[in-house]
């Protein structure tokens, strides 16, 4: 019977509660509940459950060394000078490769060996990590014994650890885009990096270093310092897809993207602009990238091409006429 009360009280006291808060919130709450639950995205395991043995011990200075890849391996480097310039992996592998659709390794270690367009041929996850840093980072590879790259992919298994051989998980790819039926616009992506993006990657792109000069605060986006051309940053669509989930920092997010998908394919268009901005070259020009030209990924601003567009197009867009005639084709659609 008391029971029976307390609940009518708290009955009524809900129904108080729901009939004095503004109706939007009642009607939104289901819809919140849906995204909620369509949104789930995979969740990496918690460092504190790294192991205390000497597999464990791998798997903390592979995560040390993907939030200070500079101290250890930069130009100054404590470990050795294998960077060529300051940036840390984690400034584009986002929270050290453990933040949805910020190209995180969530489900990599599963993913490799893979076949790779760029080399046309199966590389091993420590070649795909020496992939990066001589691209972004514009270095020279560490030997694929190293206790650095052995440590790297010990972390990336340990993050890994859930994921069935072979699958992706929620998540672990970059938003999608809607595309334009125009090119993309620099001009008026110059605008938008104005507004967005400036105070922190600076008016030439440079970025800011951190006071001790060992890493930036904020990363350079073009110039020596920068990714180089050629590298998965330096395509427009796969620019603007982190863009879409990330930047600017701390005022967007996945869930929420500040910009829309036009802004941010005209900024990445500017950003990845040769001609506006231009950024460090390939140092070994000996082998060709996607030397299978059916594998160059649509975004990809170097010819020859399987289709009949032009370096242009598939830079800047519009990109639906080049997918569809992949399509139309049987011809593989990479991004
Ligand atoms: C300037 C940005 C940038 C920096 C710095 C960078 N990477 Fe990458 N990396 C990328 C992009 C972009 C991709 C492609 C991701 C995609 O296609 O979704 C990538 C892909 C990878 C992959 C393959 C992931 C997968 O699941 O297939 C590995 C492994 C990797 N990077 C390791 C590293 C390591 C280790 C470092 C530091 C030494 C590093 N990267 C630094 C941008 C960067
Ligand atoms: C409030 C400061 C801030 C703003 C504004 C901002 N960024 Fe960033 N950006 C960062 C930081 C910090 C990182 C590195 C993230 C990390 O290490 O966790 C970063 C990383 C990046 C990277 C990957 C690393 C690199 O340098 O290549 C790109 C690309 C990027 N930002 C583009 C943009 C663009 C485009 C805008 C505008 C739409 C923007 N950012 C706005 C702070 C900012």
């Amino acid at each position: 019977m008391k029971r029976k009360n307390s609940l009518l009280i708290v009955g009524l006291a809900l129904g108080f509660i729901a009939f004095s808060c503004n109706q939007k919130i009642q009607s939104t709450l289901p819809v919140a509940d849906s995204v909620a639950a369509k949104n789930k995205v995979w969740v990496t395991p918690d460092t504190s459950t790294i192991p205390h043995d000497a597999f464990g011990e791998m798997v903390r200075y592979g995560r040390d060394l993907l939030l200070n890849t500079s101290y250890y391996i930069g130009p100054d480097g404590t470990k050795g000078h294998y960077l060529g310039n300051k940036m840390n992996c984690t400034n584009c592998h986002l929270d050290a490769g453990t933040r949805a659709f910020g190209f995180n390794f969530f489900s990599t270690h599963a993913r490799y060996p893979q076949y790779r367009g760029r080399e046309n041929k199966v590389l091993d996850l420590a070649q795909r990590i020496n992939n990066c840093v001589e691209r972004p980072h514009n270095g020279t590879p560490l030997p694929l014994d190293s206790k650095e790259i052995v440590a790297m992919i010990c972390y990336m298994k340990w993050l890994s650890g859930n994921v069935p051989v072979g699958q992706h998980v929620k998540g672990d790819e970059m938003p999608e885009l809607e595309y334009p039926d125009r090119a993309a616009d620099p001009q008026q992506g110059a605008v938008l990096f104005k507004k967005y993006c400036v105070e922190c990657h600076g008016a030439n792109g440079e970025g800011k270093m951190r006071p001790d000069s060992v890493c930036y605060l904020f990363p350079p986006l073009w110039g020596p310092f920068a990714y180089q051309k050629g590298s998965s940053p330096s395509r427009v669509l796969k620019l603007a897809r982190f863009i879409k989930a990330n930047m600017p920092d701390k005022k967007t997010s996945w869930q929420k993207p500040l910009l829309t998908d036009e802004q941010c394919i005209d900024i990445a268009s500017f950003v990845n602009s040769d001609a506006l901005n231009p950024r460090p070259v390939k140092k070994d020009a000996s082998h060709p990238d996607y030397p299978n030209e059916a594998f160059k990924a649509i975004d990809y601003d170097k010819g020859p091409y399987v289709d009949t567009f032009s370096e242009h197009q598939h830079k800047y867009g519009p990109y639906k006429p080049i997918i569809q005639y992949h399509k139309d084709h049987n011809l593989p659609v990479i991004f």
